[in-house]
């Protein structure tokens, strides 16, 4: 049952973030429109702008099955992918999604750039915008790195480069909640009448805050979050999300299983027994599977840690759709940087 009242919400909230006035100001991530103007957070984001991307991700996709593998939609700009930390998926399908749209792509290799002697971010992406960049795909280890970016362009009233948000600390990931929506929608139809569970690190993912978000905005009734205590952050009631402890009990009759990375590069000090410890009691085997409806979905955002998340048997099993996500990510990042560029489909 929800431990809704329970003190497993007593985790003190992330300490003050730098863009959290600006945030509270208004959304820079929206023109004085109401259209996207950059792609930060899915917070704030209508029902009727993530199915707008989901359906414009839908099309690619159809086009794709067509045989057609380009569209000029981007021809001549030029996207540059600047991440501060490590990828394998969101760099690389950023990447095949910007050439799709025939743009030109720049990957800067942060190591060898002059971020590492000294220079500040917000003077690097002022570098590369006089060279003519039209979109910044950044990730940064910082929650809130985007946002600043943003706001800078705002501020200079640059309308025509656009920031996406590739993953910013333990804040948000949008293109990977988008992606996570196109697979649930792919599979499951309609997010009115299921059950979605989210399990593990929530206090260090970005993902899990971004998913509950977009979950709870598509009208998803049932949306559950397991862990440890530990693993908790305070405010989840907040956010629509029902709270369980006990995998035996947050699994049960759920419909969509999401599961999470230990986040062990953004956890200070020890905050569980062993992995075999964690795994015991919140890694997914075929028997905590068992639980869920037959016909649930297995879903990961990568990288999986085989025995200690997820047993490997899931991880490879019939319910498991963990690599059709990543091939509908390249599908929605192309959806947000053509809609970002004003291209029509
Ligand atoms: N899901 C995800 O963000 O994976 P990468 O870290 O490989 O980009």
């Amino acid at each position: 049952m929800p431990l809704s009242n329970s003190p497993a919400n007593s985790n003190p909230s992330p300490p003050p973030v730098p863009w959290a006035d600006l945030r509270n100001a208004r959304n820079p991530q929206l023109n004085s429109e109401g259209q996207l103007q950059h792609l930060l957070s899915l917070e704030g984001l209508s029902r009727e702008m993530l199915t707008h991307i989901l359906d414009t991700a839908e099309s690619f996709l159809a086009l794709n099955s067509h045989d057609v593998k380009k569209v000029p939609l981007l021809r001549g700009k030029s996207v540059f992918n600047i991440f501060f930390e490590n990828s394998t998926r969101t760099r690389t399908t950023f990447e095949i999604a910007a050439k799709r749209l025939s743009a030109d792509v720049i990957n800067l290799n942060i190591e060898a750039s002059s971020t590492s002697k000294g220079e500040t971010l917000l003077d690097t992406m002022d570098n590369l915008a006089a060279m003519h960049a039209d979109m910044f795909v950044v990730r940064h280890n910082q929650s809130g790195a985007p946002y600043l970016m943003a706001e800078h362009l705002n501020q200079l009233g640059i309308k025509d480069i656009h920031i996406i948000n590739a993953g910013d600390g333990r804040h948000s990931h949008p293109t990977q909640g988008l992606l996570d929506m196109y697979t649930i929608r792919h599979y499951k139809k309609d997010f009115t009448q299921l059950r979605v569970a989210i399990v593990g690190d929530i206090l260090h993912s970005r993902v899990a805050r971004s998913n509950i978000h977009a979950l709870t905005t598509l009208g998803v009734p049932e949306v559950r979050v397991i862990g440890p205590q530990t693993l908790l952050p305070s405010g989840l009631r907040e956010m629509g999300a029902h709270v369980y402890h006990n995998m035996n009990e947050g699994l049960k009759d759920v419909d969509v299983v999401i599961m999470l990375r230990l986040q062990k590069e953004r956890m200070a000090g020890a905050l569980l027994p062993s992995e075999a410890e964690y795994f015991k009691h919140y890694g997914l085997t075929q028997a905590k599977l068992a639980l869920a409806k037959p016909d649930a979905i297995v879903m990961h955002p990568g990288p999986i840690n085989r025995g200690v998340e997820i047993a490997s048997d899931v991880a490879d099993g019939a319910q498991a759709v963990i690599l059709p996500q990543v091939s509908f990510g390249i599908a929605i990042r192309m959806a947000v940087m053509a809609i970002l560029a004003g291209g029509k489909q």
